[in-house]
């Protein structure tokens, strides 16, 4: 895979995808990390002298043009974080694009329209990756975000160019999850949260290969709680989980693996709600209530599995975070993390919220803009992105 300082781009036209899929209220942008989050690469394209079409999509249009997922709120933004003129085509395929496109000075920038109001995007159709090649001169892949999905922006177009790099915020990521993953300083700690484990049973067994010490919060660890035999009354349990849960316990004995689970829980009747016993021992959870957070003897304890850590990887809540009543235990963790010397990784969407929420940001060595695709990294497979990236001009 090449990388972009490796790629001469001076006086050629840069076709960029990148990951703008921000969210949007009544047409507003209420996070826009992930525009900021490409300007690095934008800037370092202009200096180079070479002009820039960019491409993302926004939402899931499914093929149809819906003028409230248009990017033109994205090419405003731009434009002011970039304090330059960025020109927002009215398409992303087509002559009257080609032309703007062709036309296009050194140092200029346009926004091409969101990509999947085509349904050849998502379909990685060989005749709209054509169309969209023949924007630039130059491709880079700059949108780690959309690294796990085989579209024709990340896919196909790359059949068509002749040159092909990674952008520095793909490469950044390739790096920092990279070097997590083969290569970790020890210990390795992963932390891994989140409501469901049937979204995280392929990331846990991968990482069990891999790390010394496996923390498991969140709703998911309830499931592993009753594989034991604990009564997790109406917690949140996948049931049919539960014997998978069991060998994931064994596995991890089997491997030297210390696997740590909550041993005492804030609990309340819903997570809307509010609390409602309060703090209870796994042991003791109330019939007619639910695990909701992770309680402050659990706080400690993996406090205590992380304190001399040197990498550690988190995805995941500890606890239904988006009700202040229970947010307590993740924004402890981020904490303690964050106070951390060793290498600090966290993504996964609803993580990554999480600690701007906690305004920690500065503090965590990288902060992965992956949502999927971090956990399908994670996870050991290999990322359509990458690949395609890998195989072009070959
Ligand atoms: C994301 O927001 O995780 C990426 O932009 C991918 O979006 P998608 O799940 O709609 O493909």
């Amino acid at each position: 895979m090449l990388f972009l300082d490796q790629v001469d781009i001076r006086d050629k036209r840069v076709i960029m995808r990148v990951d703008y899929n921000v969210p949007l209220n009544d047409g507003v942008i209420t996070d826009d990390n992930r525009i900021r989050a490409s300007l690095p690469t934008i800037n370092y394209i202009l200096e180079k002298g070479a002009s820039l079409v960019l491409c993302s999509h926004l939402g899931k249009p499914k093929g149809e043009k819906r003028p409230e997922l248009s990017l033109k709120p994205v090419a405003e933004r731009l434009q002011e974080l970039l304090d330059k003129d960025v020109i927002m085509a009215p398409d992303c395929i087509g002559e009257e694009v080609l032309t703007l496109a062709q036309n296009l000075k050194p140092g200029q920038v346009m926004l091409l329209e969101n990509l999947r109001f085509h349904s050849g995007e998502q379909k990685n159709d060989p005749d709209f990756a054509r169309e969209l090649a023949k924007m630039g001169e130059i491709y880079v892949n700059d949108a780690f975000g959309v690294a796990h999905r085989a579209h024709a922006s990340v896919v196909g177009i790359t059949r068509y160019m002749s040159k092909c790099c990674a952008g520095l915020l793909l490469e950044k990521e390739w790096k920092y999850l990279g070097k997590a993953l083969k290569n970790p300083e020890r210990p390795f700690v992963a932390v891994s949260g989140g409501a469901k484990v049937s979204s995280k049973l392929g990331i846990i067994n991968s990482l069990l290969d891999k790390v010394d010490r496996l923390i498991i919060g969140g709703a998911m660890a309830n499931t592993f709680l009753q594989a034991q035999g604990v009564n997790m009354g109406r917690s949140l349990v996948e049931k049919d989980l539960v014997s998978e849960a069991r060998e994931i316990l064994a596995k991890a004995r089997e491997k030297g693996v210390s696997l740590y689970l909550p041993v005492d829980f804030i609990v309340g009747t819903g997570p809307e709600g509010e609390i409602g016993s309060g703090v209870c021992p796994y042991q003791d959870i109330p019939e007619e209530e639910m695990a909701l957070d992770i309680g402050p003897a659990t706080h400690i304890l993996f406090t205590e599995v992380l304190k001399d850590a040197r990498t550690v990887v988190w995805n995941g809540p500890m606890g239904a975070f988006e009700n202040s009543h229970f947010a307590m235990g993740s924004l402890n963790l981020a904490e303690s993390i964050a106070r951390l010397d060793g290498l600090t990784i966290v993504g996964g969407g609803d993580t990554d919220a999480l600690i701007h929420k906690a305004g920690l940001t500065e503090k965590f060595s990288f902060i992965s803009t992956g949502g999927g695709s971090f956990l399908q990294f994670l996870e050991g497979r290999e990322l359509p992105a990458f690949k395609a990236l890998e195989e072009c001009g070959q």
